[in-house]
């Protein structure tokens, strides 16, 4: 069955048009003729919108290959499989991310390897040397709300242990650490494009490398049946192209969006960027209250602003102070709040449930190593943090003198609480 108006009309009346612009909208669409849409991303004989928006994407983030992809998980996924990590392999991952960057080790029949995070709220680069074993193949290297993970180091840790850099990028798309965008950094960049992303599809994804081979093991990976290749049925073109993947293909209606987003993914940041800097600029860094180091402050994506007191308590009462001088400010860790972006709710990995009921990949045979003690307490520093951080989420549509009162109400509320 052809898609066509009604299908188009169902999409205009998503985007909440009212009836009466419906019913224009109509009358145009009816006085034209024309054929079907294509909406698988291959074999349109038009320049495909998946197509255009990873071009795009490799032009905004300075890369040679973007892959599109159904979600961030599925870009994770296609990573993991592309560097040929799996049974037997260990990957380092922060105690700081959305639960998805250490899901897909497991998915991937691979053990995670939980590690502290610092006051950048991102990997710890000295924890995560302390973590390398001789079963460690990779790092999946997070960049959370926005903020740069201090790459140099990072980088350093993984180069002296022959790791697979995997950056996540999901929170993070457009930011740059040193001149270099996120996700062009490590071996692969992650990005995630759902509804709650900088830039978003609905749902969606891109895997980035510069790296021709695992470009093409992450393309066969994410099109299970070889759809795409020069010649659909052609014989192996390099060993290691064939082999049974899964379907993780963007279809032609997310791509569109998509390929809208990134067009305006410079701007946004950009006036978030700005209006981070005022509010940050004018807080007032004292004894008892510090601010997330920033390794790139103008990389950061400035979707967030966190600051940390010196204890729980004094956490609590200075965001009750913010928010009664309306500041929309929340903490991110409470023992109450189920909340899977914190590593000690991630029970499905702490208490090692899995698909299937041999136990893979914690009872894996072509393991050798020793699994890591899991348990809720195993990164302490990172439950300390986070229980004494303060968040705020940043809007690029403050005008200048709503940052000035933001940044005035948060001096003042900690004022009230240090004295
Ligand atoms: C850090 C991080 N990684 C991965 C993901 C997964 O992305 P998706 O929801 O597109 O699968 C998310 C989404 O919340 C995320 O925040």
């Amino acid at each position: 069955m052809k898609a066509g108006r009604e299908e188009l009309m169902e999409i205009i009346d998503l985007w909440g048009y009212s009836e009466d612009a419906q019913a224009r909208i109509r009358e145009i669409l009816e006085s034209e003729d024309v054929p079907p849409p294509h909406l698988f991303r291959y074999y349109g004989d038009r320049p495909g919108k998946v197509e255009q928006a990873e071009r795009l994407f490799e032009r905004t983030i300075g890369t040679p290959h973007a892959l599109a992809v159904n979600s961030g998980t599925s870009a994770l996924m296609a990573a993991i499989a592309a560097a040929g990590i799996g049974p037997g392999d260990e990957v380092l991952v922060p105690g700081y991310t959305f639960f998805a960057s250490a899901s897909v080790v497991v998915a991937s029949r691979a053990i995670p390897v939980i590690v502290e995070v610092d006051e950048t709220l991102n990997m710890d680069p000295e924890d995560m040397a302390r973590r390398i074993t001789p079963q460690t193949r990779a790092a999946v290297i997070v960049h959370m709300k926005g903020n740069p993970a201090d790459m140099d180091p990072l980088m350093r840790v993984a180069a002296d242990h022959d790791l697979t850099v995997i950056e996540d990028v999901a929170q993070a798309c457009g930011g740059s650490y040193h001149g270099k965008r996120l996700g062009t950094i490590g071996d692969f960049g992650c990005f995630s494009f759902d509804f709650y992303k900088i830039a978003q599809s609905g749902e969606g994804g891109f895997v980035a490398t510069a790296d021709d081979y695992l470009y093409m093991r992450a393309q066969s990976w994410h099109d299970t049946a070889a759809c795409w290749r020069p010649d659909r049925y052609a014989e192996e073109r390099r060993e290691g192209e064939l082999f049974c993947g899964e379907n993780y293909r963007m279809s032609e209606m997310q791509g569109a969006v998509a390929l809208a987003q990134i067009r305006k993914l410079d701007g946004y940041i950009g006036a978030l960027r700005a209006n981070k800097k005022r509010i940050r600029d004018q807080i007032e860094e004292r004894d008892g209250l510090a601010l997330r180091r920033q390794p790139d402050p103008e990389g950061d994506a400035s979707t967030s602003l966190v600051m940390f007191a010196d204890s729980r308590e004094l956490a609590e009462e200075m965001m009750a102070a913010m928010r009664e001088r309306g500041v929309g400010v929340g903490g991110r860790f409470d023992q109450t709040v189920r909340d899977w972006h914190v590593y000690s709710y991630w029970e499905h990995i702490l208490e090692q449930k899995t698909v299937t009921d041999e136990g893979c990949p914690f009872t894996c045979p072509y393991y050798e190593g020793q699994l890591p003690d899991y348990g809720p307490e195993m990164c302490p520093n990172t439950l300390d943090l986070l229980s004494r951080s303060m968040h705020m989420g940043i809007s690029d549509t403050w005008s200048p003198e709503e940052c000035d009162r933001i940044a005035e109400a948060i001096n003042s509320a900690v004022s009230e609480v240090l004295g």
